[in-house]
Protein backbone atom coordinates (compact mmCIF):
# COMPACT_ATOMS: atom_id res chain seq x y z
CA UNK A 1 0.00 0.00 0.00
CA UNK A 2 1.22 3.55 -0.61
CA UNK A 3 0.64 6.37 1.32
CA UNK A 4 1.45 9.98 -0.19
CA UNK A 5 1.18 13.17 2.10
CA UNK A 6 1.06 17.17 0.95
CA UNK A 7 0.85 19.63 3.14
CA UNK A 8 1.11 23.15 2.29
CA UNK A 9 3.29 25.02 3.16
CA UNK A 10 5.41 22.19 2.90
CA UNK A 11 7.40 21.78 6.24
CA UNK A 12 9.52 18.99 8.44
CA UNK A 13 5.72 18.76 10.27
CA UNK A 14 5.20 16.12 7.39
CA UNK A 15 8.15 14.02 8.05
CA UNK A 16 6.48 13.58 11.55
CA UNK A 17 3.65 12.60 9.90
CA UNK A 18 5.41 9.98 8.19
CA UNK A 19 6.98 8.45 10.92
CA UNK A 20 3.63 8.49 12.73
CA UNK A 21 1.96 6.35 9.70
CA UNK A 22 5.42 4.34 9.53
CA UNK A 23 4.79 2.94 12.61
CA UNK A 24 1.28 1.84 12.65
CA UNK A 25 1.60 0.37 8.92
CA UNK A 26 4.84 -0.85 8.75
CA UNK A 27 4.23 -2.91 5.28
CA UNK A 28 3.19 0.49 3.19
CA UNK A 29 5.29 2.76 1.53
CA UNK A 30 4.76 6.41 2.90
CA UNK A 31 6.61 9.10 1.15
CA UNK A 32 5.98 12.89 1.03
CA UNK A 33 4.30 13.72 -2.44
CA UNK A 34 6.37 15.29 -5.08
CA UNK A 35 4.93 16.12 -8.79
CA UNK A 36 5.08 13.57 -10.85
CA UNK A 37 5.13 10.69 -8.32
CA UNK A 38 3.14 7.76 -9.41
CA UNK A 39 -0.45 7.08 -8.07
CA UNK A 40 -0.50 6.07 -4.73
CA UNK A 41 -3.87 4.17 -2.69
CA UNK A 42 -4.00 7.37 -0.24
CA UNK A 43 -3.12 10.76 0.41
CA UNK A 44 -2.76 12.31 3.87
CA UNK A 45 -3.72 15.99 3.37
CA UNK A 46 -3.70 20.12 4.45
CA UNK A 47 -4.55 22.81 2.54
CA UNK A 48 -3.42 20.78 -1.06
CA UNK A 49 -2.64 22.31 -4.21
CA UNK A 50 -4.44 22.36 -7.51
CA UNK A 51 -1.20 19.48 -8.83
CA UNK A 52 -1.91 17.11 -6.24
CA UNK A 53 -5.41 16.98 -6.93
CA UNK A 54 -5.20 16.76 -10.65
CA UNK A 55 -2.18 14.08 -10.19
CA UNK A 56 -3.22 11.81 -7.90
CA UNK A 57 -6.49 10.36 -9.96
CA UNK A 58 -6.24 7.10 -8.35
CA UNK A 59 -6.64 7.26 -4.89
CA UNK A 60 -8.99 5.02 -2.65
CA UNK A 61 -9.25 7.90 0.08
CA UNK A 62 -7.85 11.32 0.97
CA UNK A 63 -7.41 12.11 4.84
CA UNK A 64 -7.96 15.77 5.44
CA UNK A 65 -5.52 16.31 8.81
CA UNK A 66 -8.13 18.51 10.24
CA UNK A 67 -11.42 18.70 10.72
CA UNK A 68 -12.06 22.01 8.45
CA UNK A 69 -12.13 20.94 4.92
CA UNK A 70 -12.43 24.66 3.79
CA UNK A 71 -9.27 24.64 2.25
CA UNK A 72 -9.48 22.04 -0.31
CA UNK A 73 -12.83 23.32 -1.12
CA UNK A 74 -12.09 26.17 -1.88
CA UNK A 75 -9.88 24.58 -4.70
CA UNK A 76 -13.54 24.00 -6.65
CA UNK A 77 -11.87 20.72 -8.35
CA UNK A 78 -14.03 17.23 -8.80
CA UNK A 79 -12.61 15.00 -6.28
CA UNK A 80 -12.49 11.43 -7.19
CA UNK A 81 -12.29 9.81 -4.20
CA UNK A 82 -14.09 10.38 -0.62
CA UNK A 83 -12.73 13.21 0.98
CA UNK A 84 -12.75 12.42 5.32
CA UNK A 85 -11.40 14.94 7.71
CA UNK A 86 -10.53 14.42 11.02
CA UNK A 87 -13.86 13.56 13.53
CA UNK A 88 -12.36 14.98 17.52
CA UNK A 89 -9.33 12.99 17.04
CA UNK A 90 -8.15 14.68 20.36
CA UNK A 91 -9.07 18.24 19.41
CA UNK A 92 -12.58 18.18 21.32
CA UNK A 93 -10.80 18.14 24.96
CA UNK A 94 -8.69 21.04 23.48
CA UNK A 95 -11.53 22.86 21.99
CA UNK A 96 -13.54 22.25 24.81
CA UNK A 97 -10.76 23.81 27.29
CA UNK A 98 -10.10 26.20 25.03
CA UNK A 99 -14.28 28.07 24.97
CA UNK A 100 -14.66 26.84 28.26
CA UNK A 101 -11.41 29.02 29.40
CA UNK A 102 -13.21 32.06 27.60
CA UNK A 103 -16.39 32.15 28.35
CA UNK A 104 -15.38 31.93 32.24
CA UNK A 105 -13.22 34.43 31.56
CA UNK A 106 -15.34 36.84 30.28
CA UNK A 107 -18.10 35.50 32.71
CA UNK A 108 -15.54 36.17 35.91
CA UNK A 109 -14.52 39.15 34.42
CA UNK A 110 -11.02 38.55 34.47
CA UNK A 111 -10.24 41.81 31.67
CA UNK A 112 -11.42 43.76 33.65
CA UNK A 113 -9.14 42.27 36.84
CA UNK A 114 -5.88 42.52 34.25
CA UNK A 115 -7.00 46.67 33.67
CA UNK A 116 -6.98 46.88 37.46
CA UNK A 117 -3.52 45.14 37.59
CA UNK A 118 -1.87 47.48 35.46
CA UNK A 119 -3.67 50.68 37.56
CA UNK A 120 -2.57 48.35 40.95
CA UNK A 121 -6.23 49.04 41.55
CA UNK A 122 -7.55 46.89 44.38
CA UNK A 123 -11.40 46.58 43.70
CA UNK A 124 -13.44 43.78 44.63
CA UNK A 125 -16.22 42.43 42.23
CA UNK A 126 -20.10 41.08 43.10
CA UNK A 127 -20.14 37.70 41.62
CA UNK A 128 -22.37 37.31 38.80
CA UNK A 129 -24.79 34.66 38.05
CA UNK A 130 -24.29 32.05 35.29
CA UNK A 131 -28.14 31.69 34.91
CA UNK A 132 -27.78 35.52 33.33
CA UNK A 133 -24.74 34.43 31.12
CA UNK A 134 -26.85 31.66 28.60
CA UNK A 135 -23.70 30.67 26.07
CA UNK A 136 -25.06 29.57 22.57
CA UNK A 137 -22.87 27.34 20.31
CA UNK A 138 -22.82 27.94 16.74
CA UNK A 139 -22.52 24.23 15.10
CA UNK A 140 -23.46 21.64 16.54
CA UNK A 141 -21.14 18.54 15.46
CA UNK A 142 -18.19 16.65 16.47
CA UNK A 143 -17.12 19.90 18.16
CA UNK A 144 -19.52 21.50 19.12
CA UNK A 145 -21.41 19.10 21.13
CA UNK A 146 -18.29 18.40 23.08
CA UNK A 147 -17.93 21.71 24.15
CA UNK A 148 -21.50 22.61 24.64
CA UNK A 149 -21.76 19.54 26.78
CA UNK A 150 -18.57 20.69 29.25
CA UNK A 151 -19.82 24.39 29.37
CA UNK A 152 -23.14 23.16 30.29
CA UNK A 153 -21.16 20.62 33.20
CA UNK A 154 -19.84 24.19 34.00
CA UNK A 155 -22.97 25.54 35.11
CA UNK A 156 -23.98 27.69 32.10
CA UNK A 157 -27.04 27.26 30.13
CA UNK A 158 -26.28 26.36 26.86
CA UNK A 159 -28.06 26.18 23.47
CA UNK A 160 -27.19 25.60 19.88
CA UNK A 161 -27.66 26.11 16.30
CA UNK A 162 -27.66 23.67 13.48
CA UNK A 163 -28.84 22.73 10.33
CA UNK A 164 -30.82 19.70 10.63
CA UNK A 165 -33.20 19.25 13.34
CA UNK A 166 -32.94 16.66 16.02
CA UNK A 167 -33.60 16.33 19.84
CA UNK A 168 -32.17 18.13 22.48
CA UNK A 169 -29.21 16.33 24.00
CA UNK A 170 -28.17 16.12 27.72
CA UNK A 171 -30.52 19.29 28.16
CA UNK A 172 -28.81 21.83 25.54
CA UNK A 173 -31.86 23.52 23.53
CA UNK A 174 -31.31 22.68 19.92
CA UNK A 175 -32.16 25.49 17.13
CA UNK A 176 -32.16 24.55 13.33
CA UNK A 177 -31.92 26.18 10.09
CA UNK A 178 -31.83 29.43 9.09
CA UNK A 179 -35.64 30.70 10.29
CA UNK A 180 -34.14 29.92 13.70
CA UNK A 181 -31.00 31.96 13.89
CA UNK A 182 -32.58 35.15 15.25
CA UNK A 183 -34.12 33.45 18.01
CA UNK A 184 -30.96 31.52 18.92
CA UNK A 185 -28.57 34.76 18.99
CA UNK A 186 -31.34 36.54 21.02
CA UNK A 187 -31.02 33.73 23.62
CA UNK A 188 -27.27 33.87 23.73
CA UNK A 189 -25.14 36.07 25.83
CA UNK A 190 -21.79 34.25 25.21
CA UNK A 191 -21.42 33.40 21.15
CA UNK A 192 -18.97 30.67 20.52
CA UNK A 193 -18.96 29.64 16.84
CA UNK A 194 -17.89 25.76 15.88
CA UNK A 195 -19.39 26.08 12.33
CA UNK A 196 -17.68 24.70 9.34
CA UNK A 197 -16.99 27.38 6.67
CA UNK A 198 -18.99 27.30 3.77
CA UNK A 199 -21.06 30.07 1.66
CA UNK A 200 -23.57 29.97 3.78
CA UNK A 201 -22.07 30.28 7.01
CA UNK A 202 -19.34 32.50 5.97
CA UNK A 203 -19.64 36.44 7.48
CA UNK A 204 -22.34 34.98 9.48
CA UNK A 205 -20.82 37.29 12.55
CA UNK A 206 -21.90 40.67 10.90
CA UNK A 207 -23.20 43.73 11.96
CA UNK A 208 -26.75 42.41 11.68
CA UNK A 209 -26.64 39.11 13.43
CA UNK A 210 -24.04 40.46 16.01
CA UNK A 211 -26.73 43.12 16.51
CA UNK A 212 -29.14 40.34 17.30
CA UNK A 213 -27.36 39.18 20.48
CA UNK A 214 -27.86 40.46 23.84
CA UNK A 215 -26.36 43.67 24.23
CA UNK A 216 -22.98 43.21 25.88
CA UNK A 217 -22.94 39.67 24.43
CA UNK A 218 -19.30 38.05 24.22
CA UNK A 219 -18.33 36.62 21.42
CA UNK A 220 -15.63 33.46 20.97
CA UNK A 221 -14.88 32.28 17.36
CA UNK A 222 -12.60 28.95 17.26
CA UNK A 223 -13.92 27.49 13.52
CA UNK A 224 -12.69 30.00 11.09
CA UNK A 225 -11.80 33.94 10.29
CA UNK A 226 -14.13 34.08 7.31
CA UNK A 227 -17.48 33.93 9.62
CA UNK A 228 -16.37 36.77 11.34
CA UNK A 229 -16.78 40.43 9.27
CA UNK A 230 -13.93 42.21 11.02
CA UNK A 231 -15.13 45.54 10.66
CA UNK A 232 -18.20 44.67 12.15
CA UNK A 233 -16.89 43.01 15.11
CA UNK A 234 -15.15 45.75 15.79
CA UNK A 235 -17.48 48.29 15.24
CA UNK A 236 -19.99 46.47 17.55
CA UNK A 237 -17.35 46.48 20.47
CA UNK A 238 -16.75 49.99 19.90
CA UNK A 239 -20.31 50.70 20.34
CA UNK A 240 -20.86 48.24 23.44
CA UNK A 241 -23.28 46.21 21.39
CA UNK A 242 -20.29 43.39 22.14
CA UNK A 243 -18.16 43.13 25.33
CA UNK A 244 -15.63 41.36 23.84
CA UNK A 245 -14.14 38.28 22.03
CA UNK A 246 -11.26 35.82 21.88
CA UNK A 247 -10.70 35.05 18.59
CA UNK A 248 -8.40 32.08 17.64
CA UNK A 249 -8.93 32.60 13.95
CA UNK A 250 -8.43 34.64 10.92
CA UNK A 251 -9.38 35.61 7.47
CA UNK A 252 -5.75 36.29 7.03
CA UNK A 253 -2.96 33.90 8.79
CA UNK A 254 -0.93 35.00 10.55
CA UNK A 255 -2.68 37.78 10.98
CA UNK A 256 -1.09 40.78 9.82
CA UNK A 257 0.76 42.83 12.39
CA UNK A 258 -1.18 45.92 11.28
CA UNK A 259 -4.15 44.31 12.21
CA UNK A 260 -6.67 46.22 14.67
CA UNK A 261 -7.42 43.12 16.63
CA UNK A 262 -3.70 42.73 17.90
CA UNK A 263 -3.85 45.94 19.50
CA UNK A 264 -7.64 45.81 20.58
CA UNK A 265 -8.60 46.39 24.34
CA UNK A 266 -11.17 43.89 24.26
CA UNK A 267 -10.10 41.36 21.81
CA UNK A 268 -7.72 38.42 22.90
CA UNK A 269 -6.01 36.82 20.23
CA UNK A 270 -4.64 33.52 19.66
CA UNK A 271 -2.66 31.69 16.40
CA UNK A 272 -4.57 29.33 15.48
CA UNK A 273 -4.05 27.24 18.78
CA UNK A 274 -7.71 26.28 19.93
CA UNK A 275 -7.75 22.34 18.73
CA UNK A 276 -4.19 21.04 16.66
CA UNK A 277 -4.13 17.62 15.40
CA UNK A 278 -2.35 15.89 17.81
CA UNK A 279 0.06 13.27 15.73
CA UNK A 280 -0.71 9.59 16.92
CA UNK A 281 -4.61 10.63 17.85
CA UNK A 282 -4.97 11.40 14.33
CA UNK A 283 -2.84 8.74 12.45
CA UNK A 284 -4.72 6.01 15.12
CA UNK A 285 -8.34 7.44 13.64
CA UNK A 286 -6.87 7.35 9.56
CA UNK A 287 -5.18 4.16 10.03
CA UNK A 288 -8.12 2.27 11.37
CA UNK A 289 -10.50 4.16 8.49
CA UNK A 290 -7.96 2.71 5.58
CA UNK A 291 -8.13 -1.33 7.49
CA UNK A 292 -11.82 -0.51 7.57
CA UNK A 293 -11.74 0.97 3.75
CA UNK A 294 -9.11 -2.29 2.33
CA UNK A 295 -12.03 -4.58 4.20
CA UNK A 296 -14.65 -3.25 2.34
CA UNK A 297 -16.47 -1.52 5.12
CA UNK A 298 -18.49 2.05 5.89
CA UNK A 299 -16.89 4.60 7.50
CA UNK A 300 -17.52 8.01 9.07
CA UNK A 301 -16.17 11.79 8.40
CA UNK A 302 -16.72 11.27 5.12
CA UNK A 303 -17.46 14.76 3.85
CA UNK A 304 -20.44 16.12 1.53
CA UNK A 305 -18.49 18.37 -0.95
CA UNK A 306 -21.90 19.65 -2.03
CA UNK A 307 -22.80 20.66 1.43
CA UNK A 308 -19.55 21.81 2.21
CA UNK A 309 -18.81 19.81 5.09
P1 LIG B 1 -18.87 19.03 12.12
O1 LIG B 1 -18.88 17.82 12.97
O2 LIG B 1 -19.00 18.87 10.64
O3 LIG B 1 -20.05 19.98 12.64
C1 LIG B 1 -20.50 21.07 11.94
C2 LIG B 1 -21.76 21.60 12.61
O4 LIG B 1 -22.13 22.83 11.98
C3 LIG B 1 -22.95 20.65 12.47
O5 LIG B 1 -23.72 20.66 13.64
C4 LIG B 1 -23.75 21.28 11.32
O6 LIG B 1 -25.14 21.04 11.37
C5 LIG B 1 -23.49 22.75 11.58
N1 LIG B 1 -23.73 23.54 10.36
C6 LIG B 1 -23.08 23.47 9.17
N2 LIG B 1 -23.59 24.33 8.28
C7 LIG B 1 -24.62 24.95 8.92
C8 LIG B 1 -25.57 25.92 8.53
N3 LIG B 1 -25.57 26.45 7.30
N4 LIG B 1 -26.47 26.30 9.44
C9 LIG B 1 -26.51 25.76 10.68
N5 LIG B 1 -25.62 24.84 11.12
C10 LIG B 1 -24.70 24.44 10.25
O7 LIG B 1 -17.55 19.87 12.36
P2 LIG B 1 -16.55 19.84 13.63
O8 LIG B 1 -15.68 18.65 13.59
O9 LIG B 1 -17.38 20.05 14.85
O10 LIG B 1 -15.65 21.12 13.32
C11 LIG B 1 -16.22 22.41 13.20
C12 LIG B 1 -15.21 23.39 12.65
O11 LIG B 1 -14.25 23.74 13.66
C13 LIG B 1 -14.34 22.89 11.51
O12 LIG B 1 -15.01 22.95 10.28
C14 LIG B 1 -13.16 23.84 11.56
O13 LIG B 1 -13.38 24.95 10.70
C15 LIG B 1 -13.13 24.32 13.00
N6 LIG B 1 -11.90 23.89 13.71
C16 LIG B 1 -11.07 24.84 14.22
C17 LIG B 1 -9.96 24.46 14.92
C18 LIG B 1 -9.04 25.47 15.56
O14 LIG B 1 -7.96 25.13 16.03
N7 LIG B 1 -9.42 26.72 15.66
C19 LIG B 1 -9.67 23.10 15.10
C20 LIG B 1 -10.54 22.16 14.58
C21 LIG B 1 -11.67 22.57 13.89
P3 LIG B 1 -25.73 19.55 11.23
O15 LIG B 1 -25.36 18.87 12.52
O16 LIG B 1 -27.18 19.74 11.10
O17 LIG B 1 -25.05 18.93 10.03
C1 LIG C 1 -8.13 23.16 12.26
O1 LIG C 1 -8.37 24.32 12.12
C2 LIG C 1 -8.93 22.09 11.76
O2 LIG C 1 -9.83 22.34 10.94
O3 LIG C 1 -8.68 20.94 12.16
Amino acid sequence: MKITCHFQPDSSEVDRWIRHFSQLLPDAEVTRWQPGDAPADYAFIWNPSRQFITEQTRLKAMFNAGAGVDAFLKLGLPVSCPLIRLEDAGMGEQMSDYVVQAALHHFRGFDRFQEQQQAALWRQRAPSDKADFPVGVLGFGVLGQRVARDLSAHGFAVHAWARSDRDTIDGIRLFHGEHALGEFLAATRILACLLPLTPETENILNRENLGRLRRGAYVINVARGAHVVDDDLIAAIDEGQIAGATLDVFREEPLPRSHPFWRHPRVRVTPHIAAISLYSDSVRQVVEKIRRIEAGLPVTGVVDTGRGY
